[in-house]
């Protein structure tokens, strides 16, 4: 099992590239199941969260391959399969969005549920509650869920729960809807970039479609979709990883290839933390703070500050010249970092879905474990700007979102190095994504 060796306190400059974004490739990928013809999608990245879904997509009668130029061919073979196995499915949560085209295509769908995670419990309820509107009979059996659907009839649908919006609720019951009979109104839908880029996807393949990027979707049914060619959008998350790395080290990072308007919401943060940023058409840059104003972050929905970002800024606040709150507001358990930055010298208080952080002068190196993918991207992030040698075990958590990071970090002049440490006991292959 491989680990980060990290030799931190240098200021990390120069220029990387922003890959394409996981969570909006997953849900395409799978949209390809309702398309006639063979579907092309671009700036994939090549990670194993990807891989996963792609076992599944065969194993649901999909010829499913990777050119050498790193486009991802996509066509259906066979309409009979419509089980998605818990083995599969369990190692990344992400695949139970294939239950909406699955029930909008084949009419049934039996979907292992995903099960909880590190960064809460997850429901899928909201998911259900769609169908259901939609006219599926959806039970629970046996660890699946299953859904019929003789038909699908359009429905008004309200789609949020106690802590907003859902993302791959949302991407569900969309894809289910566009081959529905009728309109479909889902009110408080989510907006994020990814959904967005979903919804156009849908759009160039045939589908009715109106109201993308807001909060009330408009979906006519249509008879059937057809195969498209697709590049899907810059990672926002893992743009900001970087540009936080950038900042934490009072270095000068770019981030190429990445779509600024996806980050207000962190540029609006860091311009108050006082860390300078110059933003152009597809990239942004990060200059040397000369400190960390205290600042007090609150996650929310898109065009709020993503909680995908929450760890990694939880891990330069450590750095404020101040206090600094932080109140998780999509996801209230997701704090499995706190522990381990403390461990590197931060001082970080939980209480319940907030963290109260006293500023310190500087981390430093430790042991440390990684436990989800984001909270991973923060304890790298800390490690760069701590004194000393950071060793950051189960870094397959972040293989799952991060693709080439070792590779992009040496491009900005760190010091990381990736070990193989046979020692180290106790990795599963825990669902998040
Ligand atoms: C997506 O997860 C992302 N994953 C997550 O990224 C991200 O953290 C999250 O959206 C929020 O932005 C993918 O896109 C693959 P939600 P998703 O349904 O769709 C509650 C990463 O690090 N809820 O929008 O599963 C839920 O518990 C990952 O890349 C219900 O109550 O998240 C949460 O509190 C981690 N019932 C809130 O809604 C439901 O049926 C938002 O979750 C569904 C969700």
């Amino acid at each position: 099992m491989d680990k980060f060796v990290i030799d931190g306190a240098r200021p990390l400059a120069g220029e990387v590239h922003c890959s394409g974004s996981k969570n909006s490739a997953l849900p395409i990928l799978a949209a390809a199941l309702l398309c006639d013809g063979e579907s092309v999608i671009s700036g994939v990245p090549r990670l194993r969260d990807v891989d996963s879904l792609l076992a599944i997509l065969r194993e649901l009668g999909m010829s499913a391959e990777r050119r050498a130029d790193g486009d991802i061919l996509l066509k259906v073979e066979d309409l009979e399969p419509v089980t998605a196995r818990y083995e599969l499915v369990s190692t990344m949560r992400a695949s139970f969005c294939v239950l909406g085209p699955l029930v909008g295509r084949r009419r049934r769908a039996r979907v292992s549920l995903p099960g909880g995670c590190v960064i809460g419990v997850r429901p899928v309820d909201l998911h259900i509650r769609g169908l259901r509107a939609l006219g599926a009979e959806v039970r629970v059996e046996n660890g699946y869920v299953v859904a019929e659907a003789p038909r699908l009839r359009g429905a008004k649908i309200f789609l949020s729960g106690q802590f907003g919006p859902t993302v791959t609720g949302t991407a569900n019951i969309l894809m289910a809807a566009v081959l529905a009979d009728g309109r479909t109104i889902i009110e408080n839908a989510a907006c994020e970039p990814e959904v967005q880029d979903l919804g156009n996807f849908l759009a160039a393949a045939g589908a009715r479609i109106a109201g993308i990027g807001t909060h009330r979707l408009v979906i006519d049914g249509v008879k059937s979709l057809r195969g498209v060619t697709w590049r899907v959008i810059p990672d926002r998350i893992e743009a900001g990883t970087f540009l936080l790395a950038g900042a934490i080290t009072r270095g000068a990072v770019t981030v190429r290839d990445c779509e600024p308007d996806h980050l207000s919401a962190l540029l609006a943060a860091l311009t108050e933390i006082g860390v300078p940023t110059e933003v152009g058409a597809d990239f942004i840059r990060t200059g040397p703070a000369d400190g960390f104003r205290p600042y007090h972050l609150t996650t929310l929905p898109y065009p709020g500050f993503p909680t995908d970002l929450q760890a990694q800024m939880m891990a330069l606040l450590a750095l404020a010249d101040g206090i600094c709150a932080v109140t998780e507001r999509i996801y209230p358990d997701r704090f499995m970092h706190v522990a381990e930055l403390n461990r590197m010298g931060a001082d970080i208080r939980k209480e319940g879905a907030n963290a109260l952080i006293h500023g310190v002068e500087h981390l430093s190196g430790a042991p440390v474990m990684a436990s989800d993918l984001r909270a991973s991207a923060a304890l790298v992030n800390a490690a760069l700007a701590a004194r000393g040698r950071t060793e950051i075990g189960r870094v397959y958590h972040i293989d799952r979102g991060y693709e080439k990071i070792v590779e992009k970090l040496l491009g900005l002049g760190a010091a990381i190095e990736r070990v193989d440490d046979k020692k180290l006991v106790g990795a599963t292959a825990d669902s998040e994504g």
